[in-house]
């Protein structure tokens, strides 16, 4: 793996150094020069239809959603992605069936008790955002240990949004800027949301089929380049990310410039 410093922020091969609101970073370019995302988002859909249509009670499928995570980071680490960032538990998600709500707040105390030493011995910064009133004593516990136990690690930031909503997020940014009676601008909203510690994705995946949204990081991705697997996401595996890595390489990336502007910059 190879190292290239781009000059703007989320700059690749094809787009230089156009991009605003993000700071200089390394772009890491993959041993066949594909441009590799600084910053990658999932929408982790398609866990329960992984289970359903193995008549397992859908929980066993956000287990193995679980086990995909697991090599989804590796494999992220491995090729050099810098920010990952997933979409676990929706502030919607609340509206499930109550078994299921309860076996995914389980699920996270449990999976977080199971993966956090081997992913501080990884060099994993975990962050948790969202909301964390409504959630039980335990997992706000989990959570704020498991932030702790990773604090000093600078491989990979893995961002896990749990209890997250778009929509809470702008809105939780605006009152607090409110409350402090400072103007709201986009540097300061951008500044007083969940995501701050990062740049925006550059690539956002959602596995399951499904091309929507789903009150993901509404205000982080507004050019983010957006690729959907009809992949369950327990079957989203390493050769799944390359392609959508790949993918993500071939595309010209404009923010609002012509196509003959950054092919100039390119050859500059
Ligand atoms: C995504 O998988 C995980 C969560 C929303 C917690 P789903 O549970 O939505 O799986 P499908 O979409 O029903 O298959
Ligand atoms: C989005 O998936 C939320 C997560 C993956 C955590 P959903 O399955 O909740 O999305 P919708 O309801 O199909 O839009
Ligand atoms: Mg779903």
């Amino acid at each position: 793996v190879l190292f290239r410093s781009a000059g703007g922020g989320q700059g690749t091969r094809n787009h230089g150094n156009l991009t605003a609101c993000t700071t200089p970073q390394a772009v890491s370019v993959m041993a066949d020069s594909t441009v590799v995302p600084h910053h990658i988002a999932i929408v982790m859909d398609g866990n329960g239809r992984w289970a359903s249509r193995r008549l397992l009670p859908r929980l066993v499928g956000h287990k193995q959603g679980v086990e995909s995570l697991r090599r989804c980071v590796r494999a992220c680490r491995e090729r050099g992605v810098r920010v990952l960032t997933v979409f676990a538990f929706s502030s919607e998600n609340w509206n499930r069936p109550q078994d299921e709500v309860s076996g995914l707040m389980e699920l996270m105390a449990m999976a977080l008790a199971r993966e956090v030493p081997q992913l501080a011995k990884e060099g994993v910064r975990l962050h948790f955002v969202g909301e964390r009133a409504g959630l039980s004593d335990k997992v706000r516990a989990g959570l704020a240990q498991s932030e702790d136990a990773t604090a000093h690690n600078t491989a990979l930031v893995l961002n896990v949004c749990f209890n997250y909503g778009g929509r809470w997020d702008i809105a939780q940014a605006a009152a607090a800027l409110a409350q402090r009676g400072e103007p709201i601008t986009e540097a300061s909203l951008h500044a007083a949301m969940g995501m701050a510690h990062v740049p925006d994705p550059d690539l956002l995946i959602r596995t399951g089929g499904e091309m929507r949204i789903s009150n993901f990081l509404l205000w982080q991705a507004a050019y983010s380049e957006l690729y959907f697997s009809d992949r369950l996401w327990p079957d989203f595996d390493e050769a799944a990310l390359d392609e959508a890595i790949s993918a993500y390489g071939a595309r010209e990336r404009r923010f609002g410039k012509t196509s003959e502007q950054i092919q100039a910059a390119r050859s500059a």
